[in-house]
């Protein structure tokens, strides 16, 4: 198996007014195989979006590294492999979905050709076919999520970033969603995502991180984490570790 992600003793720290500091991760490590589901879960404030963050160079470590496919994040050739989902994304509001769509073609230089097949693809894909004429500020949060989803497939990335995909959605819109990322998964694709819904991530994840206070607590399989805990469900297992550090 080779390795998508390779993370090595990565340390944020955010520098506050008066010489405040704010822990955001904490000697952190982590590998994620090439063609795997990760999820990342922990408490608000836990460093998730930190940490998806400094992997795709949006923001910079105090300390340690980060690999991408075998290169470093400041790459272009890499970034061009990698597909964002912000935790809160902000769009132009007068386009329509096609037009963000294609605002994002032109930034990955896709092909005119690419572009429109891919868009019209992913719309479907994302249940916004119907949907062609309205403009972004007349979506609902869920189809906002969803136009988001759409954005971060644009360029067919090798490696899906998701932050927290699915807070938004309905009970439908979380299965399509799920079933998508499964068959981003079956063609290859490399998912990191983080979310709060424990069910979803049981459903989809090989392997699961818990973090708490920018420190990765667990890590492995979900099996394997409640046979270790000797727990049988995932929120009594969630709990446990969260308490028991
Ligand atoms: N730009 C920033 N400046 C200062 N502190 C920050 C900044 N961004 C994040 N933090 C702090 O870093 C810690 C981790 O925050 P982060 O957003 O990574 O958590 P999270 O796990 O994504 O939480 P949530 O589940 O609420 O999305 C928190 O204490 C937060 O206040
Ligand atoms: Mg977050």
């Amino acid at each position: 198996m080779s390795i998508a992600i390779k993370i090595e003793n990565l340390t944020k720290i955010y520098h506050l007014p008066k010489k405040r500091k704010v822990t955001g991760l904490f000697n952190f490590n982590l590998e994620i195989e090439e063609g795997e589901i990760f999820g990342l879960l922990g408490p608000n404030g836990s460093g998730k979006t930190t940490l998806l963050k400094t992997i795709l160079g949006l923001i910079f470590p105090t300390r340690g590294k980060v690999e991408i496919f075998g290169k470093e994040i400041g790459d272009i050739g890499v970034k061009r492999k990698i597909g964002f989902l912000p935790e809160n994304p902000y769009y132009y509001e007068y386009l329509t979905g096609p037009e963000l769509l294609d605002f994002y073609g032109d930034i990955f230089e896709l092909p005119k050709r690419t572009k429109k097949k891919r868009s019209d693809e992913l719309l479907s894909r994302v249940g916004l076919a119907e949907l062609k004429h309205l403009a972004l500020r007349n979506y609902s949060k869920g189809m906002l999520e969803r136009i988001g989803l759409a954005c971060a497939l644009i360029n067919d990335p090798k490696l899906l970033i998701l932050d927290e995909p699915t807070t938004g959605l309905d009970p439908i819109g979380g299965r399509e969603t799920r079933d998508l990322l499964l068959k981003l998964k079956e063609q290859g694709k490399t998912i990191l995502l983080s979310s709060h819904f424990l069910s979803e991530v049981e459903k989809i994840c090989d392997r699961i991180g818990i973090l708490d206070q920018g420190n990765l607590l667990a890590i492995g399989r979900l099996k394997e984490l409640l046979k270790e805990k000797k727990t049988e469900t995932f929120e009594d297992l969630f709990i446990k570790i969260i308490k028991e550090k």
